[in-house]
């Protein structure tokens, strides 16, 4: 992103603080950030940190004489390369939305001639309000990029929608905007063209034909991974283990067992853009299941021989011809969870590994929640506990994004 230029109009909400994080993040990458802070703003954060982090003077008065004899709100809108609302309030986009200029921000917005990218960021009930979603749609049928809102815990004390995407989200949005992958105006289905494959549930291992070893995966988050692909517009295959999930729409699902079954099928479905492997695919099989069901007979129970099952991720992530661009693969710990999720990173030769951590006092197993660590070469990241559909929609994000460097 070097000597890109970013206006960036920071409103009046509480996550008004986390711009000055921003600037930094952007600027460590080159960027020169110019800020335009609105009144409400000015009462969050100062216009001398906003000053101090971007290098450059923080422009907060429509009616300012030296502004507007040295510089003036046009140009200050049209000297940049992206205008970012970072926290966009409601107000703000309703602004937007109807074309109002009546301060600075909203002047520059209405005046600029380059594209708008908005991280909403306010309470769950003004983000649901039929009044905010209408400006939303309109706004995207405007054209105006989005990145977020996130869900988890609001400042306001309520969970749910609304949160301020993480700065370095922001900063992956923007990155992607710069590399071209966020160019389509409108409500977009970036993933259009790409191939996606996932995997999800548990596997079944027989022991004999009634009997086998299995684990507590529900399914879910895989299955939401999957519905999350395909509604960006990837052409996506779902390899599920045994679940009592109906098939998602608008997904291509099979149906298998046991992991050897699963691999097969995995590996038919090469090639694709990425494979997100969320099975959590048994360890072990019987060596030799019987073609007979084993029999009490009075005597000792048993002995049930374990072999290794085949490694899928692994065996994704290391194809010679057809890697996927990007592997990715969950990590599912009871303790360490970062640390094993790191190595095993590693270890499977994939590129992001999504870990969470699966005690029984989580709730995550079978749940609907889920609360994540995103561990890529570049670190990691801790997401917020949210919904498992809310973690798939923004993995599936992220992935478009990712994608978004590379052509398709
Ligand atoms: C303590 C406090 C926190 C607020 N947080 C938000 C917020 O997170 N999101 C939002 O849209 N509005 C929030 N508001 C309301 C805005 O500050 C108000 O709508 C203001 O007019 C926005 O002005 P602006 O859009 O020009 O920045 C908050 C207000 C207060 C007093």
């Amino acid at each position: 992103m070097h000597q890109k230029r970013v206006l960036l109009i920071i409103g009046g909400g509480i996550a008004a603080y986390k711009a000055l994080d921003l600037i930094r993040r952007l600027r460590e990458r080159d960027v020169r950030v110019r800020a335009i802070l609105t009144k409400a703003g000015g009462e969050f954060i100062t216009p001398l940190s906003v000053a101090s982090l971007s290098g450059e003077k923080a422009y907060t008065e429509l009616f300012s004489l030296t502004d507007e004899a040295e510089m003036g709100h046009i140009r200050l809108s049209r000297e940049a390369d992206l205008v970012l609302v970072a926290p966009a309030t409601a107000d703000l986009m309703a602004s937007m939305a109807h074309g109002i200029a009546r301060d600075l921000a909203t002047t520059a917005l209405l005046a600029t001639d380059k594209p708008v990218m908005i991280a909403p960021s306010m309470n769950l009930q003004m983000w649901s309000h039929p009044a905010t979603q209408r400006n939303l749609r309109t706004l995207e049928a405007d054209g105006v990029l989005r990145v977020g809102p996130g869900s988890g815990d609001l400042a306001c004390g309520e969970v749910g929608d609304g949160r301020l995407a993480e700065v370095m989200d922001i900063v992956a949005a923007v990155e992607g905007f710069f590399a071209g992958a966020v160019a389509a105006p409108g409500p977009s289905r970036p993933l259009a063209g790409r191939r996606a494959l996932v995997t999800a549930g548990p596997t079944h291992e027989p022991i004999d034909p009634v009997r086998y070893i299995a684990n507590r995966s529900s399914g879910k988050q895989g299955y939401a991974i999957a519905r999350a692909l395909a509604a960006l517009g990837a052409d996506t295959t779902l390899v599920s283990g045994p679940t009592t999930l109906p098939d998602p729409p608008d997904v291509f699902t099979v149906r298998v067992e046991s992991a050897r079954e699963m691999l097969a099928v995995c590996e038919a479905s090469l090639p694709v853009d990425v494979a997100v492997c969320v099975a959590a695919v048994a360890d072990w099989r019987v060596e030799d299941d019987t073609r007979q069901k084993i029999k009490k007979n009075g005597g000792r129970p048993p002995t049930l021989k374990l072999v290794e099952n085949p490694d899928i991720l692994a065996a994704i992530a290391g194809r010679a011809n057809d890697r996927p661009l990007l592997v990715v693969g969950f990590a599912a710990e009871t303790e360490q969870v970062v640390d094993y999720a790191q190595r095993k990173r590693e270890k499977k030769g994939c590129d992001w590994i999504v870990a969470n951590d699966v005690s029984p006092e989580t709730g995550i197993m079978g749940g609907d929640s889920n609360m994540v660590h995103l561990v890529t070469a570049d670190g990691v990241e801790d997401w917020p506990r949210a919904s498992k559909a809310d973690v798939a929609a923004r993995l599936a994000e992220r992935i478009a994004l990712r994608l978004g460097e590379t052509a398709a």
